[in-house]
């Protein structure tokens, strides 16, 4: 049965591989609707090319233009246009490649609309993941990770229960600075952040890869999807990337998924794993060429995004959404040559210690937080801006 898909992001990187599975199963899956931001012109080929019947745009003006050279699609713009697209009647699933916060209310209009989603966007689980895993529950929807790390450990516990999971090890590539002092990480530049030594991805995890608060993010993740305890969440890196995550069960046995550092293949596993492994046309992993094969403890001291990770995820409430939001504020800053890379982690530690959760804890509180995290950051940022 063909499934009929909504790619939110499909001009990103995850976006646009999502396409790559699609062109690969064109008789299984069909696009329905597509979401771009600030590369309209990169999303009119795709209109042309998958022929959805719905995209939502950024602003009227680019409305405009997609009508021009697509007239047969129906076009949407701003936030609205978004929770359009995630509640489509005869949407199955929805693949949530947004970056950001941003993706949370998408998320949770498809939930409520009883429509699976198909979850890259990592941001929405972090600051909103009980309030959203409620939701799918109350709605009957799933939430199918997209990660590589959240999907190598769905496929390790294929026929197990999450009661025979002694410890999660989830694997990290280590980024760029692996190797780097902590007194040469004072003048590392963008370009230097933005060279993933195995993965190609889109900026804003690129530079959460370089700091680790990506690998901070996923802890936060796994706690929530798979419900294990923080201190039974290891981390550990992985320059090769090779193994995605493992599983280790009560008896002592553990479990790797492994493959090349290809997202389409997780991507493909979202989409279609329920109803069985379809072929892929992807490269193969081929071990007699691999050299290396290595692991080793993540520097809690040089990549404080870590720590600050763990102890968000287990101080719940706001915590985890103000320290997402902070950091996407600081990213932005650092990419935009505002900040420098050590004050990235700096002042998103000060936004969290600025921070007093509410005991409430619900969608508005987690939007407050949000917009408290933002100001305050952007506070802290235009301070360093005029001292330097
Ligand atoms: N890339 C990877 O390999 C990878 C792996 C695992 C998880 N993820 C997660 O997947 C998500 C997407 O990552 P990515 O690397 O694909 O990012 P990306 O390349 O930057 O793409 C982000 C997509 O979201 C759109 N977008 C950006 N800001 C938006 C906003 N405020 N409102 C609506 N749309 C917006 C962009 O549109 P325009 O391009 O048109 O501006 C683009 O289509 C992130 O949460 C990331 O952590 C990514």
């Amino acid at each position: 049965m063909t499934k009929n898909m909504v790619i939110l992001g499909s001009t990103g990187s995850i976006g646009l591989q999502a396409l790559d599975v699609v062109r690969a199963h064109s008789e299984e899956l069909r696009v329905i609707a597509l979401s771009a931001y600030h590369r309209v012109d990169q999303l009119i080929p795709l209109i042309q090319e998958f022929q959805p019947r719905y995209v939502a745009v950024r602003s009227l003006d680019q409305a405009k233009l997609v009508r021009a050279h697509c007239p047969s699609v129906e076009v949407g713009f701003g936030d609205e246009a978004l929770l359009t697209a995630s509640s489509l009647s005869e949407a199955d699933l929805l693949l949530n490649a947004l970056v950001g916060a941003a993706g949370i209310r998408p998320t949770l209009q498809a939930l409520d609309a009883s429509i699976d989603v198909a979850l890259a966007n990592k941001e929405t689980l972090v600051a909103a993941g009980d309030l959203v895993l409620a939701k799918a529950n109350e709605n009957k929807a799933r939430m199918i990770p997209v990660d590589s790390e959240h999907s190598a450990i769905l496929q390790c516990l294929q026929g197990s229960s999450t009661e025979e999971i002694e410890k999660l090890i989830v694997t990290a590539s280590g980024g760029p600075f692996r190797r780097t002092s902590l007194q040469e990480l004072k003048n590392v530049t963008i370009n230097d952040a933005l060279a993933h030594p195995t993965w190609t991805m889109g900026s804003k995890i690129t530079i959460d890869s370089a700091t680790l608060m990506n690998k901070g993010l996923e802890v936060i993740e796994a706690h929530l999807l798979f419900g294990i305890p923080y201190d039974r969440i290891q981390v550990l890196v992985h320059p090769q990337s090779i193994v995605h995550s493992m599983v280790q069960f009560n008896d002592g046995a553990i479990l790797a998924q492994m493959g090349t550092p290809d997202m389409r293949i997780p991507i493909q596993y979202a989409l279609f794993g329920a109803s069985g492994r379809l072929h892929s046309p992807w490269q193969r992993l081929d071990f007699s060429r691999i050299s290396e094969f290595t692991f080793e403890s993540p520097d809690f001291v040089k990549f404080p995004a870590l720590q600050l990770a763990y102890d968000c995820g287990m101080a719940k409430k706001t915590f985890p959404a103000v320290m997402n939001a902070a950091n996407e504020v600081a990213v932005h800053a650092f990419l935009d040559g505002q900040i420098g890379y050590l004050d990235i982690v700096d002042i998103v530690r000060r936004v969290v210690e600025d921070h007093h959760a509410e005991s409430t804890f619900g969608i508005e509180e987690v939007f407050a937080a949000d917009q408290f995290a933002r100001d305050d950051a952007l506070q802290l940022i235009t301070k360093r801006g005029t001292k330097a």
